[in-house]
């Protein structure tokens, strides 16, 4: 007879899109169980339990009521970036696990205080960077582990698309942010840009700007340039105010070793080239092409990131993301603010 599968049962903290998201995800997923939701708004939270097959007393606008009626084996926190911190840490402070949605916090200062909360709890909080959670990423991240361009000099991520958010409906809260790039989206590519190979930041100069014509109120177009702490350069170029010919959301890739490159575009399956062994001296070296490690994943995006929560709750199983590491990854974002503000270089510190 096989062995019945214990279910851990969660809330979801924030009924917008990514939280509707998040509900399916997690009733797709046989290891989870929704049991309740919440919303500052209780139109929001209530539709989206009745929605969602839910009875309305499961319906809540507090994350504290919600876990002392409800008891979830963990939280989903998929509110607003303003809200992470004290939706967090209050589940924190009642001892429960929570899986957040990027962007950590929306300042180094929140982000400290989750840290420090998730360590006085001892309870695991977890970032859902779900961008880590695919199977040309882990490709080419295995493909760099294991040398096949050699070491890695420099990495160049461009992001381009004209995102229209306000016109689906409602006045979206990256309309009023003062770097929605930077801040909502751009945390991805940095983040996985520290996934790819493995390095820390150490500094960056930023320029960010709002292009004629923006929809948006805060800037929402920056050029970046890092250094990694393995002295290899990562320089970044995006905008969300960019109608035609869109990257892909991943961000369109060239990365650069001391053997040879990998380019990621448009999705599709990285391709690479490297100097052949024993190749003759030449103008240009004689290349071969770069076969990647093949990847295993278990699911892709958030179905991925819940499933690394889950084996962690389930089988002790460490996680990438925990605020104590992702906060490495908001430090880049708040560091090219900071640049962008001072018109200086500035070292990213966490
Ligand atoms: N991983 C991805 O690809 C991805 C995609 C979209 C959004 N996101 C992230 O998901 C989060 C939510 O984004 P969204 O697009 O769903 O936003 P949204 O504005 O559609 O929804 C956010 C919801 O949170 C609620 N809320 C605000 N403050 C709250 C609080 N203190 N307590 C409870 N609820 C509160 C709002 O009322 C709203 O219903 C953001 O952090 C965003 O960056 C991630």
């Amino acid at each position: 007879m096989a062995a019945k599968i214990s279910k851990k049962r969660a809330i979801v903290v924030g009924c917008g899109g990514m939280g509707r998201a998040w509900m399916k995800n997690l009733q797709d997923n046989p290891r989870a169980e929704l049991i309740g939701v919440v919303d500052v708004r209780n139109d929001a939270a209530q539709s989206a339990a009745k929605d969602f097959g839910l009875a309305p007393e499961t319906a809540f606008t507090s994350v504290a009521a919600a876990i002392k009626a409800l008891k979830p084996d963990f939280v989903c926190d998929i509110t607003i970036p303003a809200a992470h911190c004290p939706t967090t840490v209050a589940a924190l402070k009642l001892g429960v696990p929570v899986l957040g949605e990027k962007p950590l916090a929306n300042s180094m200062a929140e982000a400290r205080l989750m840290v420090a909360a998730a360590a006085k709890s001892g309870a695991t909080s977890m970032i859902s960077q779900s961008r880590r959670y695919e199977v040309h990423h882990a490709a080419i991240r295995e493909g760099i582990r294991k040398g096949v361009i050699g070491d890695i000099t420099t990495l160049n991520c461009d992001f381009y698309i004209g995102a229209h958010f306000s016109r689906v409906g409602h006045l979206d809260f990256r309309d009023t942010m003062e770097s929605p790039l930077i801040l909502d989206m751009s945390i991805h590519h940095f983040d996985l840009a520290r996934y790819f190979f493995a390095a820390d930041p150490v500094s960056v100069y930023c320029q960010e700007f709002n292009p004629k014509g923006s929809w948006y109120q805060g800037d929402v177009a920056a050029s970046a340039i890092f250094e990694m702490d393995n002295g290899a350069i990562f320089t970044y170029r995006g905008s969300w105010c960019a109608d035609g010919r869109h990257t892909s959301w991943h961000g369109d890739w060239r990365i650069i070793g001391q053997r040879g490159t990998i380019t990621y575009e448009n999705d599709q399956a990285p391709k690479g080239e490297r100097c052949k062994k024993g190749a003759k001296p030449g103008f240009c070296t004689e290349q071969e092409p770069v076969v990647l490690p093949d990847t295993k994943i278990n699911g892709s995006g958030i179905a991925g990131s819940l499933n690394e929560f889950l084996d962690h709750l389930i089988k002790g199983k460490p996680v990438q993301c925990e605020t104590k590491d992702n906060i490495k990854s908001l430090a880049m974002v708040f560091a090219a603010m900071k640049s962008a503000r001072s018109g200086k270089r500035e070292k990213v510190t966490w």
